[in-house]
C-alpha cells in the first residue's frame, strides 16, 4: 500500500541516523540492532557516506547521529565527521567509548563532532560488565573526565531494566557525578536482542512504580543543571508511543551495507522492501520507496485508530512492536487500551523471567 507515491510528502526528515557499522566491542544483553547484522565487507564505503550526508542536508536533515554496533570501529570516522560538517550537519556520535583515548578524541573533536552520549549499563561495576557481556564499565568512567576537555555537548543515557531498575536513585547520582549536559533515563524497548531477553529485562511493577517519583524527584532537582528526559517502559503505558515521531515523517537510517529504513526495526516486518542509498538519491527514496510509504499517513490504519483523536499525537504507535506482539503490522499496537490484544502485556508484564541471558552476537 502506498498513500504517497504520486504525492511527495510535505514533511522531511530533520534527522538521519547513520549506522556506519554492526562492529562492536559491546555485546549488550538490551541491544536493538537486528539479529542478522550486516558484515564488515558489505558496509559503505567513505565516499557513499560522504554522498548520502550531502544529499541528506539538501532534503533538510538537520542532526546527524553516528551510531553502530561502534562507530569508533571505523578508521574513516574523522573523514565521515568532516564530510557531514562541510555538508552542514550537526553531528552527534553515540559510541561505548571503547577505545577513544585523548589523542583520537581531539582528532574527532577537531573534524567536527559537537555531541557525545555514553551508556551506562548499571552502576554496580560487575552488572554492569555483565550486561555489557565485556569489562567497560571502568573505561567509560574514566573516559569522561577527558572528554570534559572539549568543547563537546555531553549526554549520559542510563539504560533501565528489571536488572538494575533497583538501583536507579544512585545510578542517577552516578550520572550527576559526572556532569552531562544531558540526562537520558531510557527504559529498554523490545526489538532485536532486548526482544530475546525480554523476561529477563521487563522491569515488575512495584519496580516501575518505584521509580516514577525517583524520576520526578530527579527532575526538580536538576532544573536548570541538567537536562533530564525519560523514557517511560512502553509496556507499562496506557498509550502507544509515537514511534520514530511517525513512520516516515521526521527520520531515516541508513543501515551499514547502505538499506534506507524509517526506523531500526522496520526488518523484522516481511514483504518490506528497502532501497539503498547505493543506488538512489536520499530524496527518492525519502518520497518514493515503498517501505517509507508503507506507514505513512493513516490510510494503513485500522478503523479504531482511524476514528482516535490520538491517532495526530502516537500515529498509530509502532509498527514494529504491533508485528512482534501480534503477528500483524497493521494491528492496534498492543500497547493501547483499545488494542484487543492489549491483555499480551498484562501477561508479559507478570511473567518470571524465562531465559538465560543471550549476549548480542
Ligand atoms: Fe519500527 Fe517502531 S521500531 S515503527
Amino acid at each position: 500500500m502506498s498513500n504517497l507515491d504520486s504525492n511527495p510528502p510535505s514533511f522531511k526528515p530533520f534527522s538521519l541516523i547513520a549506522e556506519v557499522t554492526h562492529r562492536c566491542p559491546l555485546h549488550c544483553l538490551y541491544c536493538s540492532n537486528p539479529l542478522e547484522m550486516q558484515r564488515t565487507e558489505k558496509e559503505l564505503a567513505t565516499e557513499d557516506w560522504v554522498r548520502v550526508f550531502q544529499q541528506a542536508a539538501r532534503l533538510g536533515v538537520l542532526h546527524l547521529h553516528l551510531t553502530g554496533g561502534e562507530p569508533l570501529a571505523r578508521k574513516d570516522l574523522p573523514d565521515l565527521i568532516v564530510a557531514a560538517r562541510q555538508a552542514g550537519l550537526y553531528v552527534n556520535m553515540i559510541t561505548s567509548g571503547v577505545g577513544l583515548t585523548e589523542e583520537r578524541l581531539a582528532l574527532l573533536v577537531q573534524s567536527g563532532l559537537e555531541h557525545l552520549q555514553l551508556s551506562f549499563q548499571d552502576i554496580d561495576e560487575a552488572s554492569a560488565n555483565h550486561i555489557a557481556g565485556t569489562r567497560a564499565h571502568a573505561l567509560k568512567l574514566a573516559l569522561v573526565p577527558v572528554l570534559k576537555r572539549f568543547p563537546l555537548a555531553f549526554t549520559v543515557n542510563l539504560v533501565v531494566h528489571r536488572m538494575n531498575l533497583d538501583r536507579l536513585e544512585s545510578f542517577i547520582t552516578l550520572a550527576e557525578e559526572l556532569n552531562p549536559d544531558r540526562l537520558e533515563i531510557a527504559h529498554v524497548q523490545y526489538y532485536g536482542w532486548a526482544l530475546k531477553n525480554r523476561s529477563l529485562l521487563m522491569p515488575t511493577q512495584e519496580q516501575v512504580d518505584r521509580s516514577i517519583p525517583i524520576v520526578e524527584a530527579a527532575r526538580q532537582r536538576l532544573k536548570g543543571k541538567i537536562h533530564l528526559e525519560a523514557v517511560f517502559p512502553d509496556y507499562y503505558a496506557s498509550f502507544p508511543k509515537a514511534c520514530v515521531g511517525g513512520w516516515g515523517r521526521q527520520m531515516m537510517l541508513i543501515d551499514p551495507a547502505g538499506q534506507a529504513m524509517p526506523c531500526h526495526a522496520a526488518a523484522v516486518i516481511p514483504g518490506l522492501h528497502f532501497d539503498n542509498v547505493r543506488e538512489h538519491d536520499l530524496a527518492w527514496i525519502w518520497s518514493s520507496s515503498s517501505a517509507f510509504n508503507r506507514f505513512r499517513g493513516d490510510a494503513w490504519m485500522p478503523e479504531t485508530c482511524l476514528s482516535c483523536a490520538r491517532k495526530e499525537k502516537d500515529f498509530g504507535g509502532c509498527r514494529c512492536q504491533a508485528y512482534l506482539l501480534t503477528g500483524d503490522a497493521e494491528a492496534i499496537d498492543p500497547v493501547c487500551g483499545y488494542s484487543p490484544q492489549h491483555r499480551l502485556l498484562q501477561h508479559l508484564r507478570s511473567s518470571a523471567p524465562e531465559v538465560l541471558p543471550i549476549w548480542r552476537q
